[in-house]
C-alpha cells in the first residue's frame, strides 16, 4: 500500500531528490514554460519587425529545424546542438556538441540579425558549417521562426530597454 505523500513523491522527483541536477539533461524541462499569456508579453517587447510576428506560424516553420535541433531547456543534441538560450550566446559554444571548424571558430554572439543571415543561406553565411539546410528564402518565414525562438528558448529582453 503506497501511501498518498509517498506517490506524490514519486510523481515530483525534483522536489524530493537532492539537487544535484545529474539528471536534469535527460529528463522534461524543469522550468515552468512561459504561459501563452506570457508568451504574448515577451513577443509585444521584441523590437519591430519580430514584435508583429505570427507565432504559430514561426511554429510551423520550426518544422523544418526540428528534424535536427531541441529547443528545450538541457534538450539533447541531436544533429544539430540544442538551442535553448541560443540569443545572447557565442556562436559554437552548446554545451558538449562537436562543432565544425566554421562554427566553432566563428566571432560573434547569436542575435536576431546574424540568424536571419545564417537561415536565409546558412552556406554563405558560414563557409564549410555542417548544418546542411537549404535555408528559408521568405523573409516572413523568418521574422516568425526567428520570434518563435525568442519565445521558446528563453530569451530575456534586456533590463531597461
Ligand atoms: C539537417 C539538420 C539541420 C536542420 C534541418 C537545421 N539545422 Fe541548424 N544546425 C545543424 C547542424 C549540424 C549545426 C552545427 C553546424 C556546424 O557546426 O557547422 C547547426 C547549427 C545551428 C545554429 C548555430 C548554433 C550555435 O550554437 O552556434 C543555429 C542557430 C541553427 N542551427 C538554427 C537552425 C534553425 C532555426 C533551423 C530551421 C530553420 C535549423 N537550424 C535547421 C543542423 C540542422
Amino acid at each position: 500500500m503506497i501511501r498518498p505523500a509517498l506517490l506524490a513523491c514519486a510523481l515530483v522527483l525534483s522536489a524530493c531528490g537532492d539537487d544535484s541536477g545529474s539528471e536534469k539533461a535527460a529528463s522534461t524541462p524543469t522550468q515552468a514554460a512561459p504561459t501563452p499569456a506570457e508568451k504574448a508579453a515577451l513577443l509585444a517587447a521584441l523590437p519591430a519587425p519580430y514584435n508583429a510576428a505570427d507565432l504559430e506560424n514561426g511554429r510551423r516553420v520550426f518544422a523544418r529545424c526540428r528534424s535536427c535541433h531541441t529547443i528545450t531547456e538541457g534538450g539533447p543534441n541531436m544533429t544539430g546542438p540544442n538551442l535553448h538560450g541560443v540569443f545572447g550566446r557565442e556562436a559554437g559554444t552548446a554545451a558538449k556538441y562537436n562543432y565544425s571548424t566554421a562554427v566553432r571558430e566563428a566571432d560573434f554572439v547569436w542575435d536576431a540579425a546574424r540568424l536571419d543571415d545564417w537561415l536565409e543561406n546558412p552556406r554563405t553565411f558560414l563557409k564549410g558549417t555542417k548544418m546542411s539546410f537549404a535555408g528559408i528564402p521568405d523573409e516572413t518565414d523568418r521574422r516568425d521562426v526567428i520570434a518563435f525562438l525568442k519565445v521558446e528558448t528563453g530569451y530575456a529582453p534586456p533590463s531597461g530597454s
